[in-house]
């Protein structure tokens, strides 16, 4: 049977866009190697109607699908199960830049058109196209919607949810919803396209959208600052803002531990800074003033940020190389952890007002459990975004660190988060890790409007089962 079914998916895509065994291996596990599974096959659908017409087979004969994109996720929603009894559906071959439309200020493109490639194509027109997330390379433009994305570029420009007009969505049944509308005003109706971005490949498969683009701002300073606090951070950060309002198009706040980590994996790169502080703030801003005006802007508001003590050192990149360098650093500090191995992994959201206590008290809970842990605190704080990793000690083991710390630890910070009304996922979703601990930070009401949602449109409970959505308890 499971052969007849791959002699019948293997006609719609193609011999060779049907991996088996071995050549699947990839598709099995995530980025990182921390989930993995067994698929039936992994197939790779060349367009829009051969997605259609592999959901339609699946659904015809009760086959589960996974969506999968760049595999970057960091939840393991982009995985199958261990039954074998999935296929993969990879969209990596969707990746066609559709249309520019650059009186519009819009762009489409095909699903699996990487974050990179989007951007590279905005360029190529004298836009931007704002999205900025580490794994640019490898993630796709479907995988960064049904994530909702967020990245280092949300203060300016939004989460992905915010940067599309319209989507072209294949439903669990084979049919083809093109709302592929570049329209900015459109109160017809629902906007259902809200519905598959954020749900992580649970309600349909998004085979392409319309992209907002931006004009390229004529100036974009980077700084890296020392700091003693996250309330000083966060003291430079409303000075800032007050200062350069929306001028300011990131805000990243980086602890001592996670600066080591990322200096160390990055062969023992020099800091930009001179000395070592208990915390580094990196901010951009851009602007549509000219290079040495909105230079002395921020030289202004830096000088004032040293004088009142709130900044214990700054340095202004000289050039567009140095910004490389200073946003390396900063990006390189997930694969830095991924490399050392044994770190638990939050994404955690609270009102900027609860960062401090939030990072002191979680702080002081963690290290109570495990004095040498390294705190690797990062992250987009001025969208009160903070990822909350703590590592393990450098002479224990990964296995050990996290089989006997992993989930008190993760518990201790989500409880925290829940606490000061926060998120126990600002911007990486549920995946299958986060899934049950929805029952607890979601009523019941709201996860059961959730299932009503899936079972009006996946009534078969085919695509991407078992993530996102826990089982409610009778
Ligand atoms: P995948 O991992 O392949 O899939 C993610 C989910 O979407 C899965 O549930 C999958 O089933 C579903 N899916 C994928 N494509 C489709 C589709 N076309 N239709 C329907 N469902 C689909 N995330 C942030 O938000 N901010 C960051 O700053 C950030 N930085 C990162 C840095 C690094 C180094 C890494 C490794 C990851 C980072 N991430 C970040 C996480 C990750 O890159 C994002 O979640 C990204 O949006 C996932 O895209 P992807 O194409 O890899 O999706
Ligand atoms: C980051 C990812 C992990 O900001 O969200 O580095
Ligand atoms: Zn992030």
């Amino acid at each position: 049977m499971a052969d007849q079914h791959l002699d019948n998916l293997r006609t719609i895509v193609g011999g060779s866009n049907m991996l088996l065994g071995t050549d699947a291996a990839t598709f099995e596990s995530d980025y990182r190697q921390v989930f993995h599974g067994k698929s039936l096959a992994v197939v790779r659908p060349g367009n829009t109607d051969e997605v259609s017409a592999v959901m339609r087979y699946c659904y015809t004969n009760g086959i589960s699908v996974v969506p999968q994109g760049g595999n970057t996720s960091l939840l393991g929603g982009s995985v199958p199960d261990a039954t074998g009894a999935s296929i993969v559906i990879s969209l990596a071959r969707l990746n066609q830049i559709r249309a520019i439309d650059p009186m519009n200020a819009t762009m489409t493109v095909s699903a699996g058109v990487t974050l990179s490639q989007a951007r590279g194509a905005a360029e190529s027109v004298g836009a931007l196209f704002p999205l900025r997330i580490g794994s640019e390379g490898s993630c796709q433009i479907g995988g960064n919607l049904s994530t909702n994305a967020g990245g280092t570029a949300v203060l300016r420009y939004g989460n992905m949810r915010d940067l599309v007009l319209g989507l072209e969505v294949v439903l669990p049944d084979g049919r083809i919803w093109n709302g592929l509308r570049g329209l900015r005003k459109d109160n017809a109706g629902y906007d259902l396209k809200h519905l598959f971005i954020g749900s992580e490949g649970t309600l349909g498969i998004i085979t392409a959208a319309v992209l907002k683009l931006f004009p390229i701002p004529r100036t974009v300073s980077s700084a890296f600052l020392g700091t003693h606090s996250p309330e000083d951070a966060l003291a430079i950060f409303k000075r800032i803002r007050e200062r350069l309002g929306t001028d300011v198009s990131a805000f990243e706040l980086i602890s001592s531990d996670a600066m080591a980590l990322v200096l160390s994996h990055l062969n023992d790169r020099p800091s930009p800074l001179e000395t070592p502080h208990p915390w580094y703030v990196l901010v951009e801003t851009s602007s549509n003033a000219d290079q040495e005006d909105a230079e002395a802007q921020l030289v202004s508001v830096l000088s004032d940020a040293l004088s009142a003590g709130h900044a214990t050192d700054a340095v202004i990149a000289a050039n567009a190389r140095q910004a490389a360098d200073f946003w390396t650093i900063r990006e390189e500090i997930s694969d830095a952890q991924t490399q050392a191995r044994g770190s638990v992994r939050c994404d955690i959201s609270v009102p900027l007002s609860s960062i401090p206590d939030f990072i002191r008290d979680t702080t002081a809970k963690v290290l109570t459990r495990e004095p040498a842990t390294r705190m690797i605190v990062y992250g987009h704080v001025g969208d009160g975004n903070v990822h909350f990793n703590p590592l393990r000690p450098a002479d224990v083991a990964a296995q050990t660190f996290v089989q006997t710390h992993g989930a008190a630890i993760s518990q201790i910070i989500d409880d925290a988060a829940s606490e000061l009304n926060g998120s126990i996922s600002a911007e990486h979703g549920v995946g299958i890790a986060k899934r049950d601990e929805l029952l607890t930070v979601r009523s019941r009401e709201e996860l059961e409007m959730a299932w009503a949602v899936k079972r009006a449109l996946d009534p078969l409970n085919l695509l991407n089962p078992g993530k996102v959505l826990p089982v409610l308890p009778d």
